[in-house]
């Protein structure tokens, strides 16, 4: 079973990942919890070149970029796990793209579906959840109200962090419209309810998906 997490930066979706992968660890199922990009070695250097790097980088090669560490993860590390009937958590996988690089950098959305597919080998989640939080609460709540002026000022930010609000905006609005066309697999909350109402819900769902527990 395939399990992915999706919101923007400070969603609050690793919150959610330890207590869902806690939750299924407890009830005696194998679990492998990974995050996008990164994950094999390749795929962290491609991370690292991503994320930390100031380079200029074009938004045809950022969306190779991260196709190609999802590529590596897939077919290295998923596919094989699933294979072994393991429970994998994913801290973002395509929706990702085509919410970033799709509604957030502009770039087309049929050629997106396409180069997906490719990066996935055909893969699709059982479930995603989408943590869903406007762009002002969610870099409050990732660097603190006070500390805010502060991150942009000492430039704490990543390079995908720096693309700024309205960036941000289209992103979440991508989500939004993604939420409604995939309907049978994305589950949307509030990121600002409560942590564990949240993650009932989750449990809910993925027990109604599985076997059950
Ligand atoms: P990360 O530090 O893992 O952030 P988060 O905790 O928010 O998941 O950084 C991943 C960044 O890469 C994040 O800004 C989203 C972005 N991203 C894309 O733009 N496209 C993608 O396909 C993926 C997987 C991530």
């Amino acid at each position: 079973m395939l399990i992915t997490f999706e919101g923007i930066d400070g969603a609050g979706k690793s919150t959610q990942v330890k207590k869902l992968e806690k939750y299924l660890v407890d009830n005696g199922r194998e679990v492998l919890t990974l995050r996008e990009p990164g994950g094999t070695v390749v795929a962290e250097k491609i991370r690292e070149l991503l994320l930390e790097s100031k380079h200029d980088i074009t938004p045809m090669g950022e969306l190779l970029l991260f196709s190609a560490s999802r590529a590596e993860l897939v077919q290295q590390v998923i596919l094989p796990e699933l294979e072994k009937s393991k429970v994998v958590i994913l801290d973002r996988f395509f929706d990702s793209t085509t919410a970033y690089q799709g509604y957030g950098r502009g770039l087309d959305l049929n050629m997106l579906q396409k180069i997906n597919d490719i990066s996935t080998f055909g893969l699709q989640p059982d479930l995603t959840f989408f943590l869903d939080i406007s762009p002002e609460d969610a870099l409050i709540r990732k660097f603190s109200e006070k500390s805010l002026p502060l991150a942009f000022e000492n430039n704490e930010m990543d390079r995908m962090e720096s693309s700024g609000l309205s960036f941000y905006q289209r992103v979440r609005e991508g989500y939004l419209k993604l939420a409604i066309a995939e309907k049978k697999r994305f589950v949307l909350f509030d990121a600002c309810s409560d942590p564990d109402t949240i993650h009932a819900q989750i449990t809910q769902k993925v027990n109604a998906c599985s076997t059950p527990l």
